[in-house]
């Protein structure tokens, strides 16, 4: 399943195993380096340290990393701002590590070490983000929750933005689930008042997308016009992630003062689709839809077929040549598919209609395909 393999990597059990591996790694390891680095280093053929100072006080550094991601381990929830500690020190030590060996010539030796840190650095942000938003666990859970006991008009808005499509397809396929279940579901795509968010693109295009999205500048989109009054029951927002985060043109439905009042009350549910990193911007949008008042129903996140780095470099591919499967001269490396699966659309026809049977606060469940 699509969804689960998303998932299967982020269990909380299997970060905190995570933490007590480099918790071990990091203080074990550097308290035996410090004991016998002389008889190692002679082993594997690495030059003795030619600053001792330098060398022990790394070593005592990394030794506290250890302690720390213990810390993390015993109580993730109480040590959340450790991991920001640990992400950053482990990133600026990985970059340090590859800057001397690629430039200085370094010893493999301790490439190793910076190659442990940079894949720590992701976990320990990854982790990051699952504690400071642990309801998307259950909101991803293949389930819908209960909604609110409004009166049911079985009318949904679909808000998004799409530039290659792949959103607009997964909102397409959630209206489909919604219909059939005897809702009418309008789709709403917002337009951004700025022109170069567009696709196909240009180089100067993309490089404006990429550094607004990185700075995470707003964007001005041209007014929805939907009432705080309106008769929709669900409200459901897709986005796609740009650097790591939510799409400024989505955002923009949440930062215009007109749009304020339109998800009060109202269930909601959000639809992410990612290259591959889909937590940061699906958190994003539901903190965006609970601080203006809607019931979070669901959400649910794809990612693009692939595997990386094929699929990073399928999608810049795409972007450049606008069809996928191409340069041809790189078959077997470059995705012949470009975007999420079948597979993935028919999990969101599937969304659709569980959304539109939700449970409802003291309203008696809709039997299936009878609208109300
Ligand atoms: C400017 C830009 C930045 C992107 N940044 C990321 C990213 O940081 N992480 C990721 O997983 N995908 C990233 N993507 C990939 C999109 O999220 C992905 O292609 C998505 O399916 C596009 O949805 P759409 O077709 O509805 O626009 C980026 C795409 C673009 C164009």
């Amino acid at each position: 399943m699509e969804l689960l393999r998303s998932f299967i990597p982020l269990p909380r059990i299997v970060f905190r195993a995570l933490c007590l591996i480099t918790a071990l790694a990091n203080a074990g390891g550097n308290l035996f380096l410090l004991l016998f680095y002389r008889p190692l280093f002679e082993l594997l053929g690495v030059p003795m340290p030619a600053d001792l100072y330098a060398f022990t006080a790394v070593s005592g550094f990394s030794f506290t990393v250890g302690v720390l991601a213990f810390l993390v381990f015993l109580e993730p929830e109480a040590n959340k701002s450790l991991l920001i500690v640990g992400a950053l020190g482990k990133a600026i030590y990985a970059f340090f590590t590859f800057y001397f060996y690629v430039f200085h010539g370094i010893h493999w030796f301790y490439l190793t070490f910076g190659v442990w840190d940079a894949v720590y650095s992701v976990i320990f942000t990854l982790f990051l983000i699952q504690l400071l938003s642990p309801d998307l666990t259950y909101l991803n859970s293949g389930d819908v929750f209960t909604g609110l006991a409004r009166l049911p008009t079985n009318k949904a808005l679909l808000l998004g933005f799409s530039l290659t499509d792949q959103g607009r397809k997964g909102l397409e396929h959630i209206a489909k689930g919604l219909r059939s279940k005897g809702y009418t579901a309008d789709i709403r795509y917002v337009k951004p008042v700025e022109s170069f968010f567009r696709f196909p693109m240009s180089l100067l295009d993309f490089v404006r997308m990429i550094s607004r999205a990185f700075l995470r500048i707003p964007a001005r989109i041209h007014p929805l016009g939907i009432p705080a009054d309106h008769d929709y029951d669900l409200i459901i927002v897709e986005s796609q992630t740009w650097m790591v985060g939510m799409t400024a043109p989505v955002e923009a439905i949440f930062q215009d003062p007109a749009n304020a009042g339109i998800f009060a009350g109202r269930d909601a549910a959000a639809l992410n689709v990612a290259r591959g990193a889909w937590r940061r911007s699906q958190a994003m949008i539901v903190r965006w839809l609970q601080r203006r008042g809607g019931n979070v129903v669901g959400a649910r996140a794809f990612t693009h077929v692939g595997w990386e780095p094929s699929r990073l470099f399928s999608l810049w591919f795409y972007l450049i040549f606008r069809k996928a499967g191409v340069p041809k001269i790189l078959d077997g490396f470059v995705q012949k598919h470009y975007g999420i699966s079948e597979e993935a659309l028919a999990e969101c026809v599937q969304f659709g209609e569980d959304l539109a049977m939700r449970k409802r606060l003291g309203v008696p469940a809709r039997a299936a395909g009878v609208p109300q």
